[in-house]
């Protein structure tokens, strides 16, 4: 090789490492970038610990003075929670991707109130109590199914997908009674444009309520952690299971319900050190009960909405989603089977550990309290307990003189419940 030769391919070599370089920083950075982000996010978490695999030291709690000594186990707090919590916050429940077409309906019960939401024929879903305005009884016969008509079993009343009384069979004629006001009770709600996501508010008076309110940012929060842009979504597998624990056990740790899927790291020609990412399954968590999960390299993501149904027991409802149309059916059922998987062992997991306040994450148990003790304060100002999931009674004179009755009747028979200032001694912080 001649000597200008040799120059040349010398010149040649440090042109290439020096492009390896820049684009080796070039990477570097980016990915310390987004780690940054990573860590701005007050609302994303790092991957799922297993409860059981906590090393001993890990395991150790401390029972914060002010969380009152029955937190996790006492009934009164859990009346109160559902009178101060999930009678009156928005709630993420649910996408629009499980409703296809009108009639598509699911029932849910938050705090045992059931209720349902059903496509209409103008494709909008509407949510409703399901009680039957007649005697009560509960309209939707499954958990999920397809009806343009809903008709309750016991005496036929029937409902169509607007809520509205279509059918009552013996009060054809009755003097004074009008099928428009024994409609189904509407439970408000609300769906994001953009991400899909489903909430409702049990709180009656928010039915007219334009706006989701002071919930607003969590919408946005949610739509923008999605990323969707208005993307049609496809839903892929769900369903609901009950564990026997006190659903705020559940979010002491915020990655409990985290399948933890490690980001791959994407090909490239960079040393493998310049390109390790340590992304993993990311959550952003919703209160006071919804967690949503991002699975990366993947078009899917998924939620978890904890529902209790008593201070010991909880209902944990689990849905994966697509934003793509296209199915990759064996990958789908694969991630479908470990969110399974994962949801069931970490219900056996809950129902067997301390429940306590974890001293370094709670925030989110925190955040419950003050919730709690604000309502309780209006509680006491006003001198009874306020729920505002209950649709006001009847005021009709015949209600009231009927109401006045069956009040004498329990009085005679011994039948008197616990007065407000008693259940506000049980609950004295
Ligand atoms: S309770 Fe529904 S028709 Fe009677």
């Amino acid at each position: 090789m001649t000597e200008t030769s040799t120059f040349f391919v010398g010149i040649l070599v440090g042109v290439v490492l020096g492009v390896i370089s820049i684009l080796g920083f070039t990477r570097y950075f980016a990915l310390n970038e987004s780690d940054k982000e990573h860590k701005r996010s007050p609302m994303e978490f790092k991957p799922a610990k297993k409860l059981n695999s906590m090393t001993k030291a890990e395991s150790v709690v401390t029972k914060e003075a002010e969380f009152p000594p029955d937190w996790f186990s006492s009934t009164d707090n859990y009346n109160l929670e559902t009178r101060a919590i999930f009678s009156k916050c928005w709630i993420l429940l649910t996408h629009t991707s499980l409703f296809s077409k009108p009639g598509d309906y699911h029932t849910f019960t938050i705090c045992g109130y059931s209720i349902f939401l059903i496509l209409g024929k103008d494709f909008k879903i509407r949510a409703f109590h399901n009680v039957c305005r007649h005697r009560a009884y509960t309209v939707t016969r499954k958990e999920s199914g397809s009806s343009t008509v809903l008709g309750c079993k016991y005496h036929g009343w029937s409902y169509d997908v607007m809520g509205r009384l279509v059918k009552a069979p013996m009060f054809d004629g009755v003097p004074g009674f009008r099928k428009d006001d024994n409609g189904l009770l509407e439970v408000p709600l609300r769906v994001s444009e953009e991400s899909g996501t489903v909430w409702v508010n049990l709180d009656a008076a928010r039915v007219n309520d334009g706006d989701i309110g002071g919930d607003k940012k969590e919408k946005e929060a949610v739509d923008l952690f999605l990323g969707l842009g208005g993307n049609k979504c496809r839903w892929v597998d769900g369903r609901t299971v009950e564990g026997g624990f006190n659903w705020k056990s559940a979010i002491v740790d915020s990655n409990t319900f985290n399948i933890g899927i490690p980001q791959r790291p994407r090909p490239s020609l960079l040393p493998s050190w310049l390109g390790k990412n340590h992304s993993h399954t990311s959550a952003l968590h919703l209160f006071p009960c919804s967690t949503v999960y991002r699975i990366p390299n993947t078009n899917l993501w998924y939620s978890i909405i904890l529902t209790p149904s008593s201070s010991t027991k909880t209902q944990i409802r689990w849905d994966l989603i697509s934003s793509s149309t296209k199915s990759t059916i064996e990958a789908e059922k694969a991630i479908a089977s470990q969110i399974e998987g994962m949801v069931s062992s970490q219900a056996k997991a809950l129902e067997q550990s301390l429940q306590l306040v974890d001293d370094k994450n709670k925030d989110i148990q925190s955040a419950i309290l003050v919730q709690l003790k604000s309502h309780l304060r209006v509680e006491r100002a006003l001198g009874k307990e306020v729920t505002p999931a209950m649709n006001k009674a009847k005021t009709s004179e015949k209600f009231l003189q009927a109401e006045s009755l069956c009040k004498e009747l329990d009085c005679l028979s011994g039948k008197t419940t616990r007065t407000n200032a008693q259940r506000h001694d049980i609950l004295a912080w």
